[in-house]
C-alpha cells in the first residue's frame, strides 16, 4: 500500500477503505509517513469530507494509537464528560461532583485553556496544592476510592489525535466536522469511561458558530460513541455569550464554588444540571427528566459541595481557599470598564471577551506561555441586560497594568449596545441521545 495512492483516492472524491485508514494511521504514528503526505491527505479529507464509515474507522484507529485505559477494574458505572470549548466554562467543576456524589465513578481527563478559551486544568491548578498529572494507576485509584478524579492527560492516550491535531493546526484544516469528530471521540474511547456526555457549544466564542454545525458535529460524535459500545448523549449549549459571570482560572473556581453552595449565576447553574442529567440518566438508565431532578437534589442538600471538597483534598488541593474564596490570591490590578451609552446589551462576543482575559494574563497564546491564575474578568452585565452610560459592565483583573488599554479596547468592542431589546438565544437548544 502506498501513501501517495490513498492521498489520489480521497483528492478524487472516493471513499478510503478500511485498510487505507488504518494503514494511515499506524504509518504516520510509526513515523513512516512523510508530513506533507499527511498534510495532503488531510486537505483532500478536508475538502471531500468523510462517510461514516470512514470516520468511525478513523476515530477508532486513531484511539488504539496509543494507550487504552482499562477502567473494568473499578466497580460501578463511569461517566465521562467532554466540552469542545468556550470562555467561562467551569461546567466540569461542578457536574462532576454532582454526579460523583450519587456514586458513578467519574473519571476525567481534561485539557488546558487554549487561544481564547479556557481550560480545566489551568483552574484547577489555580487550587494551591492541586495535583494534575497522577499516574494512569493514581488516576484509577482515586476513583475507585473518591468516585471522582480528573487529571492532565495521562499516559500515551490517542497519540495519533496529537499528531495530526498538530497538523492539522498548521495546514488550515481544523475547521473539518470528520477530523473535529474523530479527534474528540479518539481521546474520549481512549480514556475508558462507559458513559460519555458531550456539551457541543455553538456561538461566537465556539468552534461550531451555528447550531446546525453544532448538530451535526454532535450526531457523528454520539453515532461514533455507540458504534464502539459506549453510552453517549450530546447537549447542543450556547457558547454565543460567556457562561457565568466570572472568567479566569481562580476566578472561575470561586464561580463554581457559589454554585455548588446553591448560589451563583443561574445561566450557568442550569447548563450544569442538564449535563449531569444527562450523564446520570445514561448511567442509571432512567428518564432524562429523573436525572436531572437528582442533580438538582445534590446541589440543594449540599452533597455535590461536600464531594467537591472530598475531590480538591484527595488530589493535594488546599480547602482554605475552597471554603474561604477571598483567601485566593488576588490580582494586584483591577478596572472597571463603563459603559459608552444607554441602551440593552444586545450581544457579547464571547470570542473577544476570551480574548481580552487572555491578554490580561489569564490565557496563553502560544501552548509554553505561563498563565497568571488570579487574572480574568468578572461581568457585572450580560446579554439582554439594560445598561446605563458610565455603568460598569465588568472589572478587569490583572498583575500586568500594560495589558489594561488593550483588554479594555476588546472587551467594549465585543458588545453592542441597542435602544432596543433583542429576543435571547436559548441556553440549551437540543439534546441527542
Ligand atoms: N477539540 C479537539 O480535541 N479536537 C478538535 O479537532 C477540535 C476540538
Amino acid at each position: 500500500m502506498r501513501i501517495y495512492d490513498i492521498i489520489s483516492h480521497k483528492r478524487d472524491n472516493k471513499a478510503l477503505t478500511d485498510e487505507e485508514i488504518r494503514f494511515f494511521v499506524s504509518s504516520y504514528v510509526k513515523g513512516e509517513i512523510e508530513h506533507y503526505h499527511a498534510a495532503a491527505l488531510l486537505m483532500a479529507i478536508y475538502l471531500n469530507g468523510m462517510n461514516e464509515r470512514e470516520t468511525v474507522t478513523l476515530t477508532l484507529e486513531m484511539a488504539k494509537s496509543g494507550d487504552m485505559l482499562d477502567l473494568s477494574g473499578i466497580d460501578g458505572i463511569t461517566v465521562d464528560k467532554h466540552s469542545t470549548g468556550g470562555v467561562g466554562d467551569k461546567t466540569t467543576l461542578i457536574v462532576a461532583p454532582i454526579v460523583a456524589s450519587l456514586g458513578l465513578k467519574t473519571a476525567k481527563m481534561s485539557g488546558r485553556g487554549l487561544g481564547h478559551t479556557g481550560g480545566t486544568i489551568d483552574k484547577l491548578e489555580s487550587i494551591p496544592g492541586f495535583k494534575t498529572a497522577l499516574s494512569p494507576e493514581d488516576f484509577i485509584r482515586n476513583v475507585k476510592e473518591h468516585d471522582i478524579c480528573v487529571v492532565g492527560q495521562t499516559g500515551d492516550l490517542a497519540p495519533a489525535d496529537k499528531m495530526i491535531y498538530a497538523l492539522r493546526d498548521a495546514t488550515a484544516t481544523v475547521g473539518s466536522m470528520p477530523l473535529i469528530a474523530s479527534s474528540i471521540m479518539s481521546k474520549k474511547l481512549a480514556a475508558g469511561a462507559s458513559c460519555i456526555v458531550l456539551d457541543v457549544k455553538t456561538g461566537s466564542g465556539a468552534f461550531m458558530k451555528t447550531p446546525e454545525e453544532a448538530e451535526e458535529l454532535s450526531r457523528k460524535m454520539v453515532d461514533i460513541g455507540k458504534r464502539a459500545g459506549r453510552r453517549v448523549a450530546a447537549v447542543i449549549s450556547d457558547m454565543d455569550t460567556p457562561l457565568g459571570r466570572n472568567i479566569g482560572n481562580s476566578l472561575e473556581v470561586i464561580e463554581a464554588v457559589e454554585v455548588l453552595k446553591g448560589k451563583g449565576s443561574a445561566d450557568l447553574k442550569e447548563v450544569c444540571l442538564v449535563l449531569a442529567g444527562n450523564i446520570i440518566s445514561l448511567a442509571e438508565s432512567i428518564s432524562y427528566n429523573e436525572g436531572y431532578e437528582k442533580a438538582k437534589r445534590q446541589l440543594e442538600i449540599g452533597a455535590a459541595y461536600e464531594k467537591f471538597r472530598e475531590f480538591i483534598s484527595a488530589q493535594g488541593g488546599s480547602l482554605k481557599e475552597i471554603d474561604n474564596p477571598e483567601l485566593f490570591p488576588e490580582a494586584e490590578f483591577k478596572h472597571d470598564v463603563l459603559c459608552k451609552k444607554d441602551g440593552y446589551i444586545t450581544k457579547m462576543n464571547a470570542e473577544k471577551i476570551g480574548s481580552s482575559s487572555v491578554i490580561l494574563g489569564a490565557g496563553r497564546v502560544k501552548k509554553e506561555d505561563s498563565i497568571d491564575h488570579s487574572a480574568g474578568i468578572i461581568l457585572h452585565k450580560k446579554t439582554g441586560d439594560i445598561v446605563k452610560e458610565g455603568e460598569a459592565l465588568a472589572t478587569l483583573y490583572t498583575n500586568r497594568r500594560e495589558t489594561i488599554a488593550s483588554a479594555e479596547k476588546l472587551f467594549l468592542e465585543a458588545l453592542t449596545v441597542n435602544i432596543e431589546k433583542k429576543e435571547e438565544s436559548p441556553l440549551i437548544y437540543k439534546i441527542i441521545s
